[in-house]
């Protein structure tokens, strides 16, 4: 049966880690969904892993759209969350809802959104009218040349508490589940403590609600430069897809991973 956003919160009250991984295609959907992955996010980082841009910036609402149907069809069981692409969402939140909508037509059951204070109102427009939202702090890629590079965040004391300050207000707005990428693992474990919605963390320590890794990074089937918070599972799991999404799952689940050396 589909997992829903209340089996998820469900999840975080009773502490059980949730498991997450980007996803792009019916067949690795189903084999994720197969190997009891929670939620696969259609994240434009198939930007940079198919599409092969130094960035996510060129990644198209139709692009987002296409990999969502495609994943929708092949997992049976997964929550399945949708990236809005850069330029999709920042205009006016009626331009960000009609957006999102065809995402969700497309198979999502919740879009991505990336910022801080600035993404309220949208997210509360989106959220009343019927559309879940994930945020996303820390490390947001599709400002890396605000940001200049890919570097981490909420190093120093106020932006850190610009950081946590930021997730009670997309809290507030209605974001019900929180992406935190790249900080220090002690920043994410006091937003995790604070919140009353999951908090899925990309290099931000272990004690996220939950965990996510970019597929192909994971499965080291990427060319590019990986992250210090990226675990190579395909080696671990001595060249098998299938055990390295399963072994992925269990460590996430016990605690195991992220370990100190994947974390700032
Ligand atoms: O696009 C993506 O894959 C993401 C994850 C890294 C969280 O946003």
């Amino acid at each position: 049966m589909r997992i829903t956003l209340s089996n998820l919160h469900k999840m975080m009250r009773e502490g059980e880690k949730i498991t997450m991984l980007t996803c792009y295609d019916a067949s690795f959907a189903s084999l994720l969904d197969a190997a009891g992955v929670d939620t696969l996010l259609i994240g434009d980082s198939l930007g940079n892993v198919l599409q092969g841009h130094e960035s996510t910036l060129p990644v198209t609402l139709r692009d987002i759209v296409y990999h969502t149907a495609c994943v929708a069809r092949g997992a049976k069981n997964a929550f399945i969350i949708g990236d809005m692409p850069f330029g999709t969402f920042q205009v006016s939140p009626q331009d960000a809802f009609r957006n999102a909508a065809e995402i969700m037509a497309a198979g999502a059951q919740m879009v991505k959104i990336e910022g801080g204070r600035s993404m309220l109102e949208t997210i509360a427009f989106l959220t009343e009218r019927g559309i879940p939202v994930c945020g996303h702090l820390g490390l947001t890629p599709q400002s890396v040349h605000q940001l200049g590079g890919y570097k981490v965040q909420g190093k120093a004391e106020d932006d850190a508490q610009r950081l946590l300050d930021d997730a009670g207000i997309l809290e507030q707005a209605g974001a019900g589940m929180i992406v935190l990428e790249a900080i220090p693992a002690a920043l994410a474990s006091q937003v995790t403590a604070a919140a009353r919605v999951p908090t899925i963390g990309i290099g931000a320590g272990v004690d996220c609600h939950g965990q996510v890794l970019v597929l192909h990074d994971m499965l080291d089937v990427y060319p590019g430069k990986k992250a210090k918070f990226v675990k190579n599972y395909m080696k671990a799991a001595a060249g098998s897809i299938q055990d390295a999404v399963a072994l992925y799952v269990a460590e996430v689940r016990s605690g195991k991973f992220p370990g100190r050396e994947h974390s700032f």
